[in-house]
Parts: C-alpha cells; structure tokens; sequence
C-alpha cells in the first residue's frame, strides 16, 4: 500500500494507477472500524483498485464540537487499511486540502436545513466541501458510503449530481455490533454504562420497524414508538426522531409504502451524541 501525503502526491499516485482503471475510494476521518473496512474491501470487490483517505475535517466540526479530542490511531489505521486490500492511503495535512487564501465552499441547499444540518449549522458545509476536493484530487469511478450516515448520503448524492462530478455513490449498510449498535468512531467515548445505554438507539429503531410491519403508517404513532423506547434508558437523552421521506428529507404525516421511510434520531448518552437510521419500505 503506497501512502501519500500531500495533493500534489495523491494525483501523482492515482495517475500511477492508470487512467483506465477503475478505482474504489472511501473518505474517512480514520479511527477505523469494521463500518470503514467493509467499504474498502467492497471498494477493492468492485474495482480494480481501492484508495482511501484519512482526514479529520476541521470544516465540518462546530466550535463546540470534538475536533480536537477526535479519536485518532493512525499507525493502527493503516495496518488495516492494507489488511483490508487497500492501494493507495491518503493522509493529507490540513494545509494541505486548505491551504493559505482557500476560499471556496460547497453549500448543498434544502436537505441540509433539517436533522443534523440544522442542529449542526456548517457541518454539511464543511463535508460536501472536503468530499468535492478529495473527489477531485483521487477522480475515482466510485465512491463509498456508509448508510450511517444518512443525511451525508442524500446530501452528497445532490452534489455529486449536481455538480456533475462524474462519480458513481454506493452506500453500504451500517455495520453493527453483535448488541445492534451501530459501528462508530465516536463509540469509544462511551464508558461501560453508557455503552450498554446506547443500544437504546437500535432498539428505538426496531420498535419503529415493528410497529411498521404490524401496519403502523401513521408519522407521529411511529416516532411514538421511538420516543417512548429512549424514554425507558435513563442516561438517554433524546435529540430529535423523526420519519421522513428519504428522497428529500421532509418530515411524514403517512408513510407511502411505494415510496417508504427514513427513520433516524440522534441521542446523547452523556457528553456523546450518537446518531442511527433505518429505511422502511
Ligand atoms: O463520514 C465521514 O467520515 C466524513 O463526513 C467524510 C465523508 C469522510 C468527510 O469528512
């Protein structure tokens, strides 16, 4: 596995793999886990060769966030990611995707309003920003993503297409523990109570898709269900559910089969907000 550092490398790297070959990437913001390696090993599947990127993104993070307590293992990163089959690591330096006089942003308008975009104002900003240098530097055939990460996903779909940036999305399921939490580098910070409280999540879930397959199409009966689970975890401390349509976020009234739902929350147990979703159809 080649690792490279700075743009002017990674371009260098990515022409080396031929401009014939078609290339997988996963952007990450490394800390990896099994969520991360089931991309790159899908990635290297599915195309010719796998590159992946490790960056923790200033741009996306808000003042009062976790920049700078971000879980970070870089050595231990890369033994996975050439475990994984990985051909090219990308580390950039902040200078590096934002040198001095950078000034140009990418802001995707409508989905990024609601949910996490409007609890966390500029973190779409900061995502769809890197994601569109990272894509322009690698100029991959297909990039990878994790279904965890909903709203990233619907947010990125929209400028890739709109931007025209020629580049094929997959979204892969959210892998999760054998308990059914979702896989996060942001676990780590739970301690043992609270990590036994954050299954509350996928059980808030599965009441909902219980209640979905027991013909529930009501909106408001299904975040209910949600609700009143987190409600029954003491260290839980609910920060939004919601059932929206998942072409373009808008919160339901009535679930449409023919068109399905995206149900997703975000919790804090503790000092740590974690989010989860789940599509019904
Ligand atoms: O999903 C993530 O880890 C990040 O948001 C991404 C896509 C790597 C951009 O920094």
């Amino acid at each position: 596995m080649k690792v490279v550092r700075t743009r002017g490398e990674c371009a260098q790297a990515r022409a080396e793999l031929g401009l014939g070959t078609t290339v997988g990437f996963v952007p990450t913001m490394g800390y990896l886990h099994e969520g991360h390696l089931s991309l790159v090993r899908r990635a290297k599947t599915e195309c010719a060769a796998a590159v992946a990127s490790i960056f923790v993104n200033p741009t996306q993070f808000g003042p009062t966030e976790d920049l700078s307590t971000y879980p970070r293992d870089l050595d231990g990163d890369l033994a996975v990611l050439e475990e994984a089959g990985c051909d090219v690591a990308w580390l950039p330096e902040v200078a590096d995707i934002y040198p001095p006089g950078f000034s140009t942003f990418v802001d995707v308008e409508g989905v990024t309003t609601v949910l996490e975009g409007a609890r966390r104002p500029g973190h779409f900003r900061g995502v769809a920003t890197v994601v569109a240098i990272l894509l322009n530097v690698v100029r991959p055939t297909r990039a990878y993503f994790g279904q965890k990460d909903a709203q990233q996903t619907v947010v990125l779909r929209r400028m890739i297409e709109d931007l025209a940036l020629g580049v094929d999305m997959v979204v892969a399921p959210t892998v999760r523990e054998p308990d059914g939490l979702a896989m996060s580098s942001r676990n780590s910070y739970l301690d043992p109570a609270q990590r036994a409280a954050a299954v509350v999540l996928h059980r808030a879930l599965q009441a909902t898709r219980t209640a979905y397959a027991g013909g529930e199409r009501d909106a408001d009966r299904l975040r209910t269900a949600m609700t009143e689970v987190i409600a029954g975890e003491p260290l839980a401390e609910p920060d939004y559910v919601s059932v929206a349509d998942p072409r373009d976020l808008t919160e339901l009234t009535v679930v449409d089969p023919a068109v399905g739902a995206l149900t997703s929350l975000a919790v804090r147990i503790g000092r740590t907000r974690l989010i989860d979703n789940e599509l019904l159809f």
